[in-house]
């Protein structure tokens, strides 16, 4: 038995289509805490668990019977407590392999993102010192992140971001939800960790080339400082 948690999230649903799509359709579930929201999965024959985790009593019943088990993140601001109470409840049920979704990053040490996203290795040293067997799927930034990114107004005004020439490797959703399901349904990936990424790394320059084309407008992008993207997303909350 395979458990997809956060089945109902964006990264999750690539995941059960891909499941359902093939045969191992009658030996997975997803664990869900919105009711309302997994209604679609139980009309489509999924079996759905209820669990929410920040109630750990809920846990054990979600993870009866579970040999895999498919952690994607949360995006909690208590997120290493959060996921790690999730994993010690899954590995006391007996849950045998634990896959979890993290990040892709060069170096989270030296990274600007360090304490937003240091939590990812946390979670992954406390499921490897569990004993469990592990796979982790260090996922690249969505490319249907770009978007939020660049800022509503990039198209008539231009990217302003304090990237200078960084590139990333972005893939969709659906490519990173497939891949997940493949190692769900495939033998030989405990132990594994994977930087799950696409083919080409991009620049916001060639970003607003690729615009530039797509569009047929001129789209520039300046590379501003740290301070200048600070004050403008503060601009842009208030
Ligand atoms: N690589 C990237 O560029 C990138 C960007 C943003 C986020 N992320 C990370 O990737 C994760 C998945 O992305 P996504 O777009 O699929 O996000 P998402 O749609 O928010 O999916 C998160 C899933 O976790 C579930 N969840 C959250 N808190 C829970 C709780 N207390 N109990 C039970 N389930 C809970 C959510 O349940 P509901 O469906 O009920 O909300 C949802 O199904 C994010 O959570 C974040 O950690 C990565």
């Amino acid at each position: 038995m395979i458990v997809v948690a956060g089945g109902t999230g964006q990264l999750g649903s690539h995941v059960v289509n891909q499941l359902r799509e093939s045969d191992a359709r009658a030996s997975f579930a997803v664990l869900a805490r919105d009711r309302a929201k997994s209604r679609h999965l139980v009309e489509q024959g999924v079996e759905v668990r209820l669990a929410d985790y920040d109630r750990p009593d809920e846990l054990p019943r979600a993870f009866a019977g579970v040999k895999k088990l498919l952690f994607i993140s949360t995006m909690a601001m208590n997120r290493a407590e959060q996921q790690k109470r999730v994993v010690d409840a899954a590995v006391a049920a007996g849950v045998q392999h634990i896959i979890y979704t993290g990040l892709a990053i060069r170096d989270i040490e030296t990274s600007g993102v360090r304490d937003l996203m240091r939590s990812h290795f946390e979670t992954e040293a406390h499921i490897a010192a569990s004993g469990v067997a592990f796979t982790f799927l260090r996922n690249t930034m969505y490319a249907e992140a770009i978007p939020v990114i660049i800022g509503p107004q990039a198209l008539e005004r231009g990217i302003f971001l304090a990237g200078g020439q960084g590139r990333v490797p972005y893939a969709s959703r659906a490519e990173m939800g497939e891949a997940a399901a493949n190692v769900l349904l495939q033998r030989g990936h405990e132990g594994k960790t994977y930087q799950v990424a696409g083919p080409e790394a991009a620049s916001y320059e060639e970003v607003a080339r690729a615009l530039s084309e797509a569009t047929g407008r001129t789209i520039a992008y300046q590379n501003i400082s740290p301070a200048e993207q600070l004050a403008a997303l503060e601009a842009r909350a208030s």
